[in-house]
């Protein structure tokens, strides 16, 4: 018997809350096919979208399903099918989709399947081998669905945070290469004081603006005082295509996650088609290749299908 899931793509940091916040996109994401085998661990046994390593150990999914089964020590191993949609290095959380993907599957063949923060645990494992480091900021939202907030690691700890009903996302995918990796050693050490004041309000009105639904401080407090103004240039015409977010009304604009892609917001879909509409043109004048996607904020989490 097999199980077939879906997990989506994420939006990490989302500008105030840099390795804490994500969210799942809705509607974009991998599917994964799992089969119990009595050979215990993890074979990958068909990777298509993508070029991706086949061997367990060299493969995020691998890696993360992995640390599960020994975890949990299971009596079984699995089968993984990988059918990669979100593309890889693209920053929408394409490793974590694959890692979360993989404990999310094995986890429908327990007794006692583990809950979602342990799921998270062993996501980031795999998460680890393709950014260098482990943080769940991909993770929780691709488990979890919708928004989380990853409060720290000791304790571990992942909040779902309430629901955004009216926000369309936009994302705008580059074809250019961001090493995530790279993109965390370019970050200062140390950040003015000023700055990490300006953060902690901008993430604690984020947070509260959710609770209470404040359209005005939600839109407020989507700034970033300390990644983007050192990332943004990393990505090609960073400025210009924030300056047709704000053009066409929309709420905010960033990096998602590492990057490239950009995450656009807006309370009305039209803003978003006119800003991937008139972003991809820029890109496509320019003579680089680019991918759009529209969505909305509120994605499940990993789910059969
Ligand atoms: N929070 C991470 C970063 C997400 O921005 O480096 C990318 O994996």
């Amino acid at each position: 018997k097999s199980i077939k899931i879906f997990c989506p793509a994420t939006v990490a940091n989302v500008n105030c809350g840099f390795d804490a916040l994500g969210f799942a996109l809705e509607g974009i994401g991998d599917e994964m096919v799992f089969r119990k085998t009595k050979t215990k661990g993890v074979t990958i046994t068909k990777i298509t979208g993508e070029k991706l390593p086949m061997e367990a150990h060299e493969n995020v999914a691998g890696v993360a399903g992995n640390a599960m089964l020994e975890a949990v020590s299971a009596d079984f191993g699995v089968e993984i099918e990988i059918h990669k949609k979100i593309r890889s290095g693209s920053g929408i959380g394409s490793s974590s989709a694959s890692a979360a993907g993989a404990v999310f599957g094995i986890n429908q063949f327990l007794e006692n399947p583990l809950n979602n923060l342990e799921l998270t645990r062993y996501a980031m494992k795999g998460e680890a081998l393709a950014s260098g480091n482990e943080h769940a900021d991909n993770v929780a939202p691709c488990i979890y669905g919708g928004t989380t907030l990853v409060t720290g690691y000791d304790p571990f700890k992942i909040i779902a945070l309430p629901p955004m009903d009216t926000v369309y996302v936009g994302i705008l995918h580059p074809h250019i290469t961001i090493k995530t990796k790279e993109a965390r050693a370019i970050l200062p050490k140390q950040v003015p004081l000023a700055d990490a004041i300006a953060q902690s309000q901008s993430l604690a009105s984020f947070v509260a603006s959710l609770y209470e639904w404040d359209k005005e401080l939600f839109q407020e407090s989507l700034k970033d005082a300390l990644v983007t103004p050192h990332r943004k240039q990393l990505i090609p015409h960073f400025d210009e295509v924030k300056h047709i977010s704000e053009k066409n009304s929309c709420i905010a604009h960033g990096i998602s996650g590492s990057g490239p892609s950009m995450f656009c917001l807006a309370f009305a879909e039209a803003d978003i088609e006119n800003y991937l509409t008139e972003s991809v043109a820029l890109y496509i004048s320019n003579g680089l290749k680019v991918d759009s996607y529209s969505s909305r904020i509120n994605g499940e989490g990993c789910r059969v299908i």
